[in-house]
């Protein structure tokens, strides 16, 4: 199985270490041989058609930060032109254009390849033609990790809406903005003290006031009201209200009465993302970098997935768990 990593940042190198670390367990478990044909980072490229060697290209990137020499190629042109089947998109996200990430996706699509991306930008800015390219290439589109980090947020979302209807969503979807408000209210840190720890431990977005002013949060619910079939909302349509000033004082009073803020995503009447006081007890209010999300279904009553929701390992496993799910795909003669 021949991969195009577009993206060595956190989440890329976390991917290739990995595949190191699982490559005899992949090997026996489901006969997946994964070679990392070409790395491509925002300064360099390294390409081996046989097959690169990751420990060096992880070493190579601590001490010069950056893949191979500075070649000055297009990322889009190296992802078209090199044999493989699959591309793992894991640039940073930019959420108005969408950009590389979405010409990078473009340049895979067109060369018959699948993506793994997590990704949220392309998705955000064109989920819908996203898929049609995919489905026009006879390709698939997989990105669990755009949510949820490892946690296998949607996945969960649809297999509550089958042979159901998912009535409404409300839940935490940035890791973040959750370690944050878990600082700030149980060991009394500054708002500007947790962020930093936050981008410390690889949770934040390369650009953080994505994260804190809600950004993050309304474009994973785009994507998963849209991956779900609620809604085909663009992030245009939701009313965002993020962290940013939110009071300590306030967080402690929270506190002191048995609740605790939030950053709550809702898919009911409309998208939107506030800071809400919750009830401790409530099973959403989780701390730390993790993400909470109730289904509430019309047959079968509210449903709660609980897992971390950012870092680079994290999200490395769920890229491991789309390439793993279209090669038993593709196994299986299935395309899009
Ligand atoms: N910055 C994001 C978060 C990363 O904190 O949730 C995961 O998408």
């Amino acid at each position: 199985l021949r991969i195009v990593l577009a993206g060595f940042g956190v989440v890329g190198q976390s991917f290739a270490e990995l595949l190191v670390l699982k490559s005899a367990d992949l090997a026996s478990r489901y006969g997946v041989v994964p070679r990392l044909v070409a790395i491509v980072d925002s300064e360099g490229s390294v390409l081996d058609g046989r097959g690169l060697s990751i420990k060096k290209a992880l070493q190579e990137k601590r001490t010069k930060g950056r893949v191979g020499d500075r070649n000055g190629r297009d990322t889009a042109r190296i992802i078209a032109e090199t044999e493989a089947e699959v591309l793992i998109e894991a640039t940073p996200t930019n959420f108005r254009t969408g950009e590389p990430g979405l010409s990078h996706m473009k340049a895979a699509f067109a060369s018959k390849k699948h993506v793994v991306t997590c990704n949220k930008g392309p998705l955000a800015v064109a989920f819908h033609a996203m898929h049609e390219l995919a489905r026009h290439n006879g390709v698939q589109l997989r990105y669990s990790g755009a949510v949820g980090g490892g946690t296998p947020i949607l996945d969960f979302g649809q297999s509550c809406a089958r042979g159901d209807d998912i009535v409404s969503v409300t839940g935490i979807l940035n890791g973040t903005c959750n370690f944050i408000l878990s600082k700030m209210e149980q060991d009394g840190a500054t708002f500007d003290d947790a962020l930093k720890l936050a981008q410390k431990e690889g949770y934040a977005e390369a650009d953080p006031t994505l994260d804190i002013d809600g950004y993050d949060s309304a474009v994973k619910l785009v994507i998963m009201a849209n991956h779900l079939g609620l809604s085909r909302a663009t992030v245009k349509e939701v009313k965002i209200k993020g962290i940013r000033g939110i009071d300590s004082r306030e967080v402690v009073r929270a506190r002191e009465s048995g609740r605790a803020i939030r950053l709550i995503a809702t898919a009911e009447h409309g998208l939107s993302i506030s800071p809400t006081s919750l009830d401790r007890n409530d099973p959403v209010c989780v701390s730390g970098a993790y993400n909470a999300v109730k289904f509430h279904c019309r047959f079968s009553g509210p449903k709660v997935i609980i897992g971390k929701g950012a870092g680079g390992p994290e999200t490395a496993s769920s890229l491991l768990r789309d390439l793993l799910d279209i090669r038993g795909a593709f196994n299986e003669g299935v395309t899009a």
